[in-house]
Order: structure tokens, then C-alpha cells, then sequence
């Protein structure tokens, strides 16, 4: 039930502090250690490279998941869209593990693809919403995401969940191997939970940009480097769907390479700035596009926010950072589609659930 809230969306949008409790309490041991299923880790352990498939803003959050794989678990790992990789399948390392991300457990191209590696004997994890789905049955290994049903059309809660999920994964895997992670995932989540909750209670501010900048424009954009790059993406993809304004989440140092042709007099340019090696060079690409009349609108980072920001969010580790971000970015596409008066919950021309090629 969507209770006291207008729409799905925007509850599931609220839910996620929640959501991140509920994912820390059952990756945790008696011992308040995080944990996650031997095999699971031993699976991880013995590969060689990690490939990620998966579709949307399942591809998304695999985009981030990816940083802690190889940074934290030091395993190599490739994100692959599902649709693509069925029909073009990349040289395969020699003892390659799979892992599909799935909200519903259910898309079709995702699915596709787990046939087609189980037929050449590799072994597959799912991490997905939906336990007992067809991607869990499927796989010889799941990870549940435990964010509760998802009804919204446009993935929220599901984003931010699989973004915790793998990085429990890899922090727990770096564990088993000995590795040192100077990120203490555990009271570093609470953080993110707790930043997370600041941004949903400024809401009413947030509404406000999507008035200012969103309501009646052609076009948007998103930049940003490294993770942020990533988290433009998802929420260029999220302010697409729900509102149908086209947008595009770019890297930062690409836009100049042939799209920032597009800038015009007042096109809005949503700028991430959370992460502190590219905080100078994301800022630099701010002036760029300001030079040739794009109206910024910059979500920096507390400790990184400079003179003319738009919005700042609490600091949390910068790896971690895609959790908060992303939130304003959901928040900024819902309020965006509610003054242009869209269905938000129901999108045109989409499904909830992908079950077809
Ligand atoms: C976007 C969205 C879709 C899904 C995609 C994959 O908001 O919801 O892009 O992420 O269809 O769905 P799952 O995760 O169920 O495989």
C-alpha cells in the first residue's frame, strides 16, 4: 500500500534508510561481523574474473559495484548489458564467474544469458528483490537484496540495496583473502543511512531545483567523473523515464568530444561532485559547459563544495558517496515528472518487469 505517500515511487524513494538497515541487520553474524554465505565467497575466491550482467539500472548499479570488486576484492571485473552480451559474448578469462543483478529475477535478456554460460558450464550468482525467482532458481547461487516489494516502475530502493549488497560481498571476500580495506564498511553504511535520511528530509529543497531547473525543459544533463559518472547515468536514466525529458549522464572529460554541441542557453547540466581525485577536473568541466550558457546545477559533497553549489550532501566515504547521491537524483527525477504532470508511477510505453527479448 502506498499509505500516506502520493505515489510508490516516492515511498520506495523513503524506504531506502530502511532498506539499508534491513540489508545491514542480515549480512551481519552474532558477532556483528559481516557475513555472507561460504560458498558464495569461495565461488568469488576461485575466479578469475568477475563478469556482471544485467540491464537498466541493474547495469547500473553494477557500473558501481564493479569499484569494489576490483578495488577492494581485487578481483578484474567487467559489467556487461544482458541484451548485448547474449549476442556478442566477449573472450572469457579461464575461470570466469557470473554475476547477474536482477530487481525482479525475472528479464528475459538477463535470463538469456544465464542459459547460454550455464551451457558452457560456468557458474552464475543472482543477486535479486525477488527470492525463489527465475534467475535465483537458475543460478547456482543468490544474494537477496531484502529492499521489500518494489512497485514503482522506475527502480529506486533496488539501486541503492544492490549497490550494499556488492559491496558486502567484496569487503567480505577481501576478508577471506587478507586483503586490507581501509573503508570499515559497517559503521561507514550507517553513515551513508543516516546521510541518506538527510537528503529525503530536505525534499521541499530538492523540489525546488526540479522546478527551477527541470519543469519545463527540452533536455537535461549529467556529469561526473569516476563513481559519479556512474550515478549520472542512473539518474539520467531515472529523469528520462519518468518525466521524458531527454537526458544523457556523461563523463565528465567526454562531453567536450562532441556533445557539448547540445549545450544551449539554459540547458541544465546536473554536475556531481563527491569524489575528492577528480573534484578540480569535474569543476573545470562545470565552467566549460557555463561558458556556453548551460545552467549548473552542482551536488557536491561536504568537504568538497566550493562557492555556488547547488545542493551539498553529508560527507560519507567517497566510495559510498553513489548511495546519497543517487537519492538526489531520484528525488530531482520524481519531482521533475509530478510538475509536468506524468504518471510517475506508471511511465509510458514501459513495464515493470522485462519478460520479453
Ligand atoms: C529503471 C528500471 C529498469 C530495470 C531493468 C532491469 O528504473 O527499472 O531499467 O532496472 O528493466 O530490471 P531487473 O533489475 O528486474 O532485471
Amino acid at each position: 500500500e502506498k499509505g500516506t505517500y502520493a505515489h510508490y515511487m516516492l515511498k520506495e524513494i523513503h524506504e531506502q534508510p530502511g532498506v539499508m538497515r534491513k540489508i545491514i541487520q542480515e549480512y551481519q553474524d552474532e558477532k556483528g561481523e559481516l557475513k555472507i554465505d561460504k560458498d558464495i565467497v569461495k565461488a568469488v575466491r576461485k575466479a578469475d574474473r568477475i563478469y556482471i550482467v544485467a540491464c537498466g539500472t541493474s547495469y547500473n548499479a553494477g557500473l558501481v559495484g564493479k569499484e569494489y570488486l576490483e578495488k577492494w576484492a581485487g578481483v578484474p571485473t567487467e559489467v556487461h548489458v544482458a541484451s548485448e552480451f547474449v549476442y556478442n559474448m566477449p573472450l572469457l578469462s579461464k575461470k570466469p564467474l557470473f554475476i547477474f543483478i536482477s530487481q525482479s529475477g525475472e528479464t528475459a535478456d538477463s535470463r538469456a544469458v544465464l542459459v547460454a554460460i550455464k551451457e558452457l558450464g560456468h557458474t552464475a550468482l543472482t543477486i535479486t528483490n525477488v527470492p525463489g525467482s527465475t534467475l535465483s532458481r537458475e543460478a547456482d547461487h543468490t544474494l537477496i537484496l531484502h529492499a521489500g516489494p518494489e512497485i514503482a516502475v522506475a527502480s529506486t530502493k533496488a539501486y541503492t540495496a544492490q549497490i550494499a549488497v556488492l559491496a558486502i560481498l567484496a569487503q567480505v571476500v577481501a576478508k577471506d583473502a587478507g586483503i586490507k580495506v581501509d573503508v570499515d564498511l559497517l559503521p561507514e553504511l550507517a553513515k551513508v543511512t543516516a546521510a541518506i535520511t538527510a537528503v529525503i528530509d530536505d525534499a521541499h529543497t530538492i523540489e525546488g531545483f526540479a522546478t527551477e531547473f527541470l519543469e519545463t525543459t527540452r533536455n537535461a544533463f549529467f556529469i561526473g567523473r569516476t563513481m559519479d559518472y556512474y550515478v549520472g547515468v542512473e539518474g539520467s536514466l531515472k529523469l528520462k523515464e519518468i518525466s521524458y525529458i531527454q537526458a544523457e549522464g556523461f563523463a565528465g572529460g567526454e562531453l567536450k568530444h562532441g556533445t557539448i554541441a547540445l549545450i544551449e542557453d539554459g540547458t541544465p547540466v546536473i554536475a556531481l561532485a563527491t569524489q575528492e581525485s577528480v573534484n578540480l577536473s569535474i569543476r573545470g568541466n562545470v565552467k566549460e559547459v557555463v561558458a556556453r550558457g548551460a545552467k549548473p546545477l552542482i551536488v557536491a559533497m561536504e568537504g568538497l563544495e566550493q562557492d555556488g553549489d547547488t545542493y551539498v550532501i553529508p560527507q560519507v566515504h567517497e566510495m559510498l558517496a553513489p548511495l546519497v547521491s543517487v537519492v538526489v537524483t531520484q528525488l530531482l527525477a520524481y519531482y521533475a515528472a509530478l510538475h509536468r504532470g506524468c504518471d510517475v508511477d506508471k511511465p509510458r510505453n514501459l513495464a515493470k518487469s522485462v519478460t520479453v527479448e
